[in-house]
């Protein structure tokens, strides 16, 4: 195959990339995104800043560019996200207790109303796990609601689009033996058990120095999978983007049944959100990186 989405679908698999609205119009940009990838997440349109500014006045117009982009080029669509400590409008930020649960179960029945039957996969949670040692959850105005907020969303998720995969969303979980991971794993296994809805967990990849790739990435997929849940890589960046650390992140979703796809953090570099991490598969020029050619050839 020729691109890195139609060899993805060799294995039933897709090969997506994050969008950026403002960028559409950059015909380097569409044109490399239009041929390559066959899924696709908004970079920050869907969020709860963008979809919510105000409370209960729900704005889809960025939402909308890119989503009608990616239908109209062929293209799936991962939800991203819809309850989260960051990128909240500023109404939000200043809700607790009561009054902010309320608010998340509404929002996610805003947007999930609006795209409801046209999402493969919505990230319902994201990044609620702390960094480090403690294996606890993340601090949150969220949090501090009690700690069944994430059931509590995935539940208002199911019963709001049951077309949707529901996901579960974090970073810094590829590694097996981390205590965020685990932390990840025993929350997955508990809604499993008690029949929360929840249908696959995404990693989102971000490798770097500080977090780096490990070869028991493909042990954390099995692991994950073997609980019930599909799993995917959903923002997948590598600082320096080494071509051996793509092609082992691809080759271990391809040895696990149970692996959706894999979705890169942007096209070229300069569309990076970590643009001086080199991290992406395109040089700002468009043309393609050694990366890339590892990445197609893995699939
Ligand atoms: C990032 C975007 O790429 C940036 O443009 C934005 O300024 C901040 O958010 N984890 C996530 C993504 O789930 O939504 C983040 O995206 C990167 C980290």
């Amino acid at each position: 195959e020729s691109t890195l989405g139609a060899a993805a679908a060799q294995s039933g698999r897709y090969f997506g990339v994050a969008i950026a609205a403002n960028r559409l119009s950059d015909s380097t940009y569409a044109t490399i995104a239009g041929r390559e990838f066959n899924s696709v997440t908004a970079e920050n349109e869907m969020k709860i800043d963008a979809t919510e500014p105000q409370r209960g006045q729900f704005n889809f117009t960025a939402a909308d560019r890119v989503y009608n982009w990616a239908v109209q080029n062929g293209k799936q669509v991962r939800g991203h996200t819809l309850a989260w400590h960051s990128q909240q409008p500023g109404w939000m930020q200043s809700l607790s207790g009561s009054a902010l649960r309320q608010a998340m179960i509404d929002h996610i029945n805003g947007v999930m109303a609006h795209y409801k039957g046209k999402i493969a996969q919505w990230d319902v949670v994201n990044e609620a796990f702390a960094d480090g040692s403690s294996g606890a959850r993340r601090d949150s105005n969220l949090q501090r609601t009690g700690n069944d907020w994430i059931e509590v969303a995935f539940r208002a998720a199911r019963a709001a689009d049951p077309s949707a995969k529901l996901c579960y969303n974090d970073y810094n979980v590829e590694n097996w033996t981390w205590a965020k991971t685990q932390a990840m794993y025993n929350m997955v296994r508990d809604f499993k058990q008690r029949g929360v809805p929840i249908d696959c967990v995404g990693f989102q990849s971000h490798f770097n120095s500080g977090s780096p790739y490990n070869s028991n990435f493909r042990t954390t997929l099995q692991n994950f999978a073997a609980l019930g849940v599909d799993v995917a890589v959903t923002e997948l960046d590598i600082q320096g983007a080494s071509s051996t650390t793509y092609a082992n992140v691809v080759n271990d979703c391809l040895a696990v049944s149970r692996c959706l796809g894999v979705t890169v953090w942007g096209v070229r570099d300069s569309d990076s959100w970590r643009s001086g991490d080199t991290p992406l598969l395109f040089n700002n020029d468009g043309s393609k990186k050694p990366a890339y050619t590892a990445v197609l050839n893995a699939l």
